[in-house]
């Protein structure tokens, strides 16, 4: 089964990369905003904290500045003088003037008994008893001045003048998350005020008193905002709001409706309502206010006898806070990607740098496949560049084999092509020979067979043999040049060698040699023509005989190669060896080193020529001095061979 191969390093390592990108970017950004989150609602509420105590410091900065001037009014001669001789008008003309400074509403001077001697707003109305006020009956009862917030009645107010009592009605309008309605109208009117007794002497004269109205009056709530907001204003609604409760009711306040007017009479919420008025406490907390949530500030307002009557509220718009929080997490945002960008930008880089190499080497070991050696350029120092570096490397040795095997086969071709050129002209030359040969040898054995004459005899002899000698050398050149016949059958080339070395054992030649034998049994039987195969291995033994003269070993071993099919034998001795110069002619017909008369340079042409009608090789080692190992193969399938031109005719 063939693998499908995909490019998939490069994916594996940006899906890993930019998941740790991704995964820390998470991570940071969720820390980061668990941090802002906290840091911003802890910032959020302090500032609450400290805008209602700033809230508080000016509303009872507000009631003092009444208590200084009442104080200071009761203590002025003039004005203790008019009250004993009732000369009203100057006491009317002197609270007016005072009234209108301090931007308050009402001003009254009363007896010692706590009936009204003159009113700022009401010169016809006096004698009335106002000693049921709390403030005036703290007065009379305690020869002290005092302040604070108080409530007023709308009966008490008609006395002032219609107007007041309409500014103190208030219709209430219901709003989401307020506390359960129990009324629908408001005509009691919130105010802060202050009381001082007017003594002559030691004896308590009088009680001067002055209020300031908080329903409906703005002045206080927006004087605390403008102070601690300015107009910071968000998605239409004012950043910072200030409200005065009058029980659980807005009596003035700068929180707006949706239809922008002031959220004057709508009610705090129930949970405020326990906590504050009920439980007397100080509410630091989210609120939801008319229409939106506030970070929310409320405390109690008390009354002289420290009961509670009111809240001051202070709140701050939340979404001001979400936007930092927004804001803040969008930064954390854009730094974690930026940082991610950074981190692609980078690790592409570095995939880019792994993924290059890795592709080279692909596309090189690609090409080599194909048989193309190409070397990689590279530039990386780590594993990878030591990699292409060994790669090419083995491209320089595979490509330096792969020279030297083709330079072996030219070598060996051009040898075959020399020998087959030789054999060429060796057997035109042997043809020739071969019938003036036969004639002198029948002529002579016909004179040999005539002449009596032993003198002649014995010359007619010698030219007998020399050309029997002749017909020899021309039957070997026309052996190499494979023009005699073959005939193949079945046979065992172990037999073969068996036979043959029985037979040289006692040859004197072979009397200083040891012979050794390597058969492989499993060597299956061959074509071959046998008296040839003999001839193959009886010039080699005899080659290696005359190589070792001082004496030696002869080795003759079989194997057979299954996964190509071939049988190879070898013939090796510890002789003399060839001269490098001479081992690519030891193949040429009448090559020889040994003296005239004992060879003729045939033996090896013979068997290169065998080897080659039967598709073998043939092929030679040799160490100068050492040894020589000649190596045949034979194909087990020799082939059909029908190259059988011309015998020799011997006639
Ligand atoms: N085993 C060997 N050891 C050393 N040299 C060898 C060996 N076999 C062959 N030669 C060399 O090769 C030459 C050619 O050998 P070849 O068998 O063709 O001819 P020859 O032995 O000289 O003569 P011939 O075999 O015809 O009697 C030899 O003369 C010898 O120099
Ligand atoms: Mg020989």
């Amino acid at each position: 089964m063939k693998a499908r191969f995909k490019a998939k390093i490069g994916v594996k390592l940006v899906v890993s990369l930019m998941s740790v990108v991704v995964i820390s970017g998470i991570s940071s950004i969720i820390i980061s905003r668990n941090v802002i989150n906290k840091n911003v609602v802890g910032q959020a509420y302090e500032e609450v904290r400290v805008n209602l105590n700033t809230a508080q410091y000016i509303y009872y900065k507000r009631i003092n500045i009444i208590y200084l001037f009442t104080n200071h009014l009761a203590s002025l001669g003039y004005l203790q003088t008019a009250i004993l001789q009732n000369n009203r008008y100057l006491l009317y003309e002197k609270l007016n003037e005072v009234k209108k400074e301090l931007d308050i509403d009402l001003m009254t001077i009363t007896d010692g008994a706590g009936r009204v001697i003159v009113r700022a707003n009401n010169f016809g109305k006096a004698g009335d008893d106002v000693s049921s006020d709390q403030y005036i009956r703290y007065v009379l009862g305690n020869g002290k001045s005092c302040s604070g917030t108080d409530i007023i009645s709308r009966d008490f107010l008609l006395r002032e003048g219609k107007e007041f009592a309409d500014q103190a009605f208030i219709k209430v309008i219901p709003t989401p998350r307020a506390r359960r309605i129990d009324k629908t109208v408001e005509t009691n009117s919130m105010c802060i005020k202050a009381a001082a007794p007017i003594f002559s002497g030691n004896r308590l004269i009088g009680v001067i008193y002055g209020a300031k109205l908080l329903n409906n009056n703005f002045e206080l709530v927006d004087r605390i905002k403008n102070l601690l907001f300015k107009d910071e204003r968000l998605g239409g609604y004012d950043i910072g709001t200030v409200t005065i409760f009058m029980d659980d009711l807005r009596i003035s306040t700068n929180v707006k409706n949706r239809d922008g007017k002031r959220a004057v009479g709508t009610q705090v919420s129930e949970e405020v309502y326990r906590k504050v008025i009920e439980r007397e406490q100080v509410w630091l907390d989210k609120a939801f206010v008319v229409n939106n949530w506030y970070l929310s500030g409320y405390s109690p307002i008390y009354d002289i006898k420290q009961k509670v009557i009111g809240i001051l509220y202070v709140g701050i718009l939340e979404e001001k806070y979400n936007q930092i929080e927004r804001n803040a997490t969008i930064f954390a945002l854009l730094v974690t990607l930026i940082t991610a960008f950074i981190a692609v930008i980078l690790s592409v880089y570095l995939i880019r740098s792994i993924i290059t190499p890795i592709r080279h080497l692909v596309a090189a070991s690609k090409q080599m496949a194909m048989g193309n050696y190409r070397k990689i350029d590279f530039t990386s120092v780590d594993e990878l560049g030591y990699l292409c570096m060994t790669f090419n490397t083995m491209i320089d040795a595979i490509s330096e084999r792969d020279r030297k095997l083709k330079e072996q086969t030219e070598m060996q071709m051009a040898q075959s092509e020399k020998l087959a050129s030789l054999g060429r002209l060796a057997s035109g030359i042997a043809h020739e020979i071969n019938n003036p040969l036969t004639g002198v040898l029948t002529y002579s054995t016909v004179l040999y067979d005539e002449i009596k004459d032993p003198g002649y005899r014995s010359d007619l002899k010698v030219i007998i043999d020399e050309t029997l000698r002749c017909r020899e050398i021309v039957k070997g050149i026309l052996d190499f040049a494979r023009e005699t016949k073959i005939e193949k059958r079945p046979g065992s080339i172990n037999k073969i060698i068996t036979e043959l070395l029985s037979i040289i054992e006692k040859h004197v030649t072979f009397q200083n040699i040891r012979i050794k034998k390597d058969l492989a049994e499993n060597l299956p039987d061959i074509n071959i023509d046998i008296n040839q195969i003999k001839s193959v291995f009886n010039n080699l033994a005899m080659n290696a005989a005359d190589a070792m003269q001082e004496g030696g070993e002869m080795t003759i071993s079989t194997e057979y190669n299954e996964s190509n099919k071939k049988i190879i034998c070898r013939v090796a001795d510890t002789g003399i060896g060839i001269k490098e110069e001479n081992l690519n002619k030891i193949f040429d017909p009448f090559f020889t080193t040994k003296e005239t008369g004992k060879g003729t340079g045939l033996g090896l042409s013979v068997t290169y020529g065998i080897i080659k009608r039967h598709n073998g090789t043939i092929r030679v080692v040799s160490t100068e001095g050492a040894g020589t190992t000649f190596t045949i193969e034979f194909p087990v399938d020799t082939g059909v061979d029908d190259v059988l031109i011309k015998t020799m005719t011997t006639g």
